[in-house]
């Protein structure tokens, strides 16, 4: 094996030590990529991937715009809500979350209980950019949804900020924001568990 592939393996290892099995839960605007990095992600650790709209559109047997269309938002927010509580429950998961999903302080707390989360963050013009290309999401179905995008950017971000971590993703590949996570996460988590194996020492 040459020496990066060795030293790529070593952090991955230690991601997988420092996780504990606990889910990986992505978070973040529609159009941030959480779906293409999740699936990324999971390869690199060898776990499953599962995306929670996708989960809902099985289960409903529908779109998720249909499921707007015939059921309205709030319906939509109590399914999410279940279906996230119901797959934080797998160990070795990515999951990867619609984008109103850590608006709601339940699902934030069991996020916060079970799992650790990451915030991928990206700027309006990549956003909008890669929602114009699937232009279905029923939140962006007004006269102007770039700057429908922006109010909500505005209303979530104080919020997603509250994600264990934070990675800010620009037009590169998937695979450099999955990296840029594994990272991530083992600068966050190893001091705190050094920190917990400190204090169980005393
Ligand atoms: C939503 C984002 C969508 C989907 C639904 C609502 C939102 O998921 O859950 O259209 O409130 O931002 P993506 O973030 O995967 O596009």
């Amino acid at each position: 094996m040459s020496r990066a592939k060795s030293k790529t393996r070593s952090r991955i290892e230690q991601a997988l030590r420092l996780l504990q099995h606990r889910p990986i839960v992505l978070i973040g605007m529609m159009g941030a990529g959480k779906s293409s990095v999740g699936r990324r992600l999971a390869t690199k650790l060898g776990w499953n991937f599962v995306d929670s709209d996708t989960e809902i559109e099985t289960a409903a047997g529908m779109s998720i715009s249909d499921f707007f269309a015939e059921h309205g938002e709030e319906e939509f927010r109590s399914g999410e809500a279940r279906v996230i509580a119901r797959l934080l429950r797998d160990e070795k998961t990515v999951l990867a979350t619609g984008g109103g999903a850590f608006m709601s302080e339940a699902t934030r707390d069991l996020i916060r209980q079970e799992g650790f989360s990451v915030w991928i963050n990206a700027d309006i013009d990549l956003l909008f950019a890669r929602v114009s290309r699937r232009p279905t999401r029923p939140l962006l179905q007004t006269p102007n949804p770039k700057e429908t995008l922006k109010q909500l950017m505005d209303a979530r971000y104080p919020t997603y900020a509250l994600a264990d971590l934070t990675v800010t993703s620009k037009d590169v590949p998937h695979d450099v924001v999955a990296d840029a996570i594994i990272d991530g996460l083992i600068e966050h988590l190893e001091p705190l568990q050094t920190e917990e194996a400190a204090a169980n020492d005393k």
